[in-house]
C-alpha cells in the first residue's frame, strides 16, 4: 500500500465512523472553550477584538480566520498545497513524525538531527537507521538494505535538517532527494535554521534549490529568523488533513492566540520582501569567516552559523567566558547537544552586525583560543550519568 493510499484509508475509516475532524471558526455564544473565568472575553471587550486569547484547541474554539489567512499565506510562500501551524517547532517535528511514520516503517535519520526529530522518531517506533552526518553513501547503503526487505506496509522515510543548527553546514539535499526517488522513500526536512534566510523570497533551502516537489514535508519554526512564536509544517492537502485528524500534538493542545497570527502575517510580508537583509546576512557571514581564517581559525559549516570546535567541554566554557568578557554574547555548546569531544563556540551571525563588531569578535575568538589550555591535557571528563537526550538511542 502506498503512503497516499494508507493516509486515504485512515481518513476514510475515521469519516465512516463519524470521527473525522475539520477546522471551523468559532460561532455562537462560547460554551466550548476553556475560558472558565471569562478572562479571554474580558480582554476582548476591554481592548481590541483580537485580544481574545487562545483558550481551546484549534479544533474547538481556538480556531480563528486569521490562522486560515496565515496558513494560506505560508502555503503560497512555499509554492505548496498546504501549511499547518503548530505551537512550536519541537511539537511540529514530534507531531509530524509520529503521525506519518508507523511502527512497520523504516526511517533514516542524520546523526546530527535535532532532539525534536529524535524524540519524534522515538514516538513513531519505526525501525531507525542513523546515517553518518551528511554522508549520502552511508544513507544509500541503508536504503538499499531496507528496500531489499520491503514489505507491503513498509514505507521508507529520510529525515534531515537542511541547515544544521550546531554544525552550520547544509545537508546534501539534492542528493538525498535523488536517492529517495531511486528507492521510493519519503523525505522530511527540518528547515528551522534556513527559514527566512535562503532563496529570493526567503522561504528556505528546499525552495531555493527547487526541491519542493521532491519532499513530503518541511518543518519551519517562527522562533528563529522570523522571530514569531509558533511553527508550521508544509506539504500536500492530504498530509494536512491527516495531521488535523491524527496528530496528537496538533489536536490536544491550546491554540496560539490570534494576536500571534497577526504577527505572522506582518512577519511574512517583511521576510518575503527582505532581499537586502538576506544579502547583508550572507555578506556578514562571509566577512566573519574570512576574518577567522585570516586569524588562523578554521570554522565549520559555510553560512551564518559559525561553529568553532574547541573539543574539551571546560576549554569551550573558558573560551566562551573570554569572549563574553569582551562584550560578545557567544555561548559554548557542549554534549549532549553535540558529540563528546566536539564542544564548541557557536557564533550566530546576523544581518545587522556591524563590520567593526565582526572584526573585533574574530580577533577576540583568536585570542580566546590561544589563551585556553585544555584542562587535563585535553581529555574530556565523562559524566557519571548515562542519560543523553540528544542520542538516537
Ligand atoms: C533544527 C531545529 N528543529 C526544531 C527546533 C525546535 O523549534 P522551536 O524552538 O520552535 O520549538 C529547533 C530549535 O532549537 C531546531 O534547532
Amino acid at each position: 500500500m502506498s503512503l497516499t493510499r494508507r493516509c486515504h484509508a485512515y481518513l476514510e475509516e475515521l469519516h465512516r465512523c463519524g470521527r473525522g475532524r475539520r477546522l471551523a471558526t468559532p460561532a455562537g455564544r462560547d460554551f466550548s472553550s476553556n475560558d472558565y473565568l471569562g478572562y479571554a472575553q474580558l480582554a476582548a471587550a476591554t481592548t481590541a477584538a483580537l485580544a481574545r486569547s487562545g483558550t481551546a484547541s484549534r479544533l474547538l474554539r481556538g480556531h480563528h480566520p486569521l490562522w486560515e489567512e496565515v496558513e494560506t499565506a505560508l502555503a503560497r510562500w512555499h509554492g505548496a498545497e498546504a501549511a499547518l501551524v503548530f505551537t512550536s517547532g519541537y511539537t511540529a517535528n514530534e507531531g509530524l513524525l509520529s503521525t506519518v511514520i508507523e511502527p512497520s516503517d523504516w526511517v533514516a535519520s542524520d546523526s546530527a538531527n535535532h532532539a525534536s526529530i529524535i524524540d519524534g522518531l522515538r514516538l513513531a517506533r519505526a525501525e531507525r537507521f542513523i546515517f553518518r552526518h551528511n554522508d549520502v553513501n552511508h544513507l544509500a547503503e541503508g536504503l538499499a538494505a531496507a528496500a531489499a526487505q520491503r514489505g507491503t506496509r513498509r514505507e521508507l522515510f529520510i529525515v534531515t535538517e537542511s541547515l544544521f543548527g550546531m554544525d552550520g553546514d547544509r545537508a546534501p539535499l539534492a542528493d538525498i532527494v535523488a536517492l529517495a526517488q531511486q528507492y521510493g522513500a519519503h523525505v522530511i526536512i527540518d528547515e528551522a535554521h534556513a527559514t527566512g534566510c535562503f532563496g529570493p523570497r526567503g522561504s528556505g533551502l528546499v525552495d531555493h534549490l527547487g526541491l519542493r516537489s521532491g519532499v513530503l514535508a518541511t518543518v519551519h519554526t517562527g522562533g528563529k529568523a522570523l522571530a514569531v512564536p509558533g511553527a508550521y509544517v508544509v506539504g500536500g492537502n492530504l498530509l494536512r488533513e491527516l495531521l488535523v485528524n491524527r496528530c496528537r500534538h496538533f489536536i490536544y493542545t491550546t491554540a496560539l492566540p490570534p494576536q500571534v497570527a497577526a504577527w505572522w502575517l506582518e512577519t511574512l510580508q517583511r521576510a518575503e520582501a527582505d532581499v537586502a537583509g538576506r544579502d547583508r546576512l550572507c555578506a556578514n557571514a562571509l566577512r566573519f569567516r574570512r576574518q577567522l581564517a585570516a586569524a588562523g581559525i578554521s570554522a565549520g559549516g559555510e553560512d551564518y552559523i559559525v561553529p568553532i570546535v574547541v573539543g574539551d567541554d571546560r576549554a569551550a566554557l573558558g573560551a566562551a567566558t573570554i569572549v563574553q568578557r569582551a562584550g560578545f554574547d557567544v555561548r559554548a555548546i557542549r554534549p549532549p547537544t553535540v558529540p563528546s569531544g566536539t564542544a564548541r563556540l557557536r557564533v550566530s551571525i546576523h544581518a545587522d552586525h556591524e563590520q567593526g563588531e565582526l572584526a573585533a569578535l574574530a580577533s577576540v575568538c583568536a585570542e580566546a583560543l590561544a589563551t585556553i589550555v585544555p584542562p587535563l591535557g585535553g581529555a574530556n571528563i565523562a559524566p557519571s550519568f548515562s542519560y543523553d537526550p540528544s542520542s538516537h538511542g
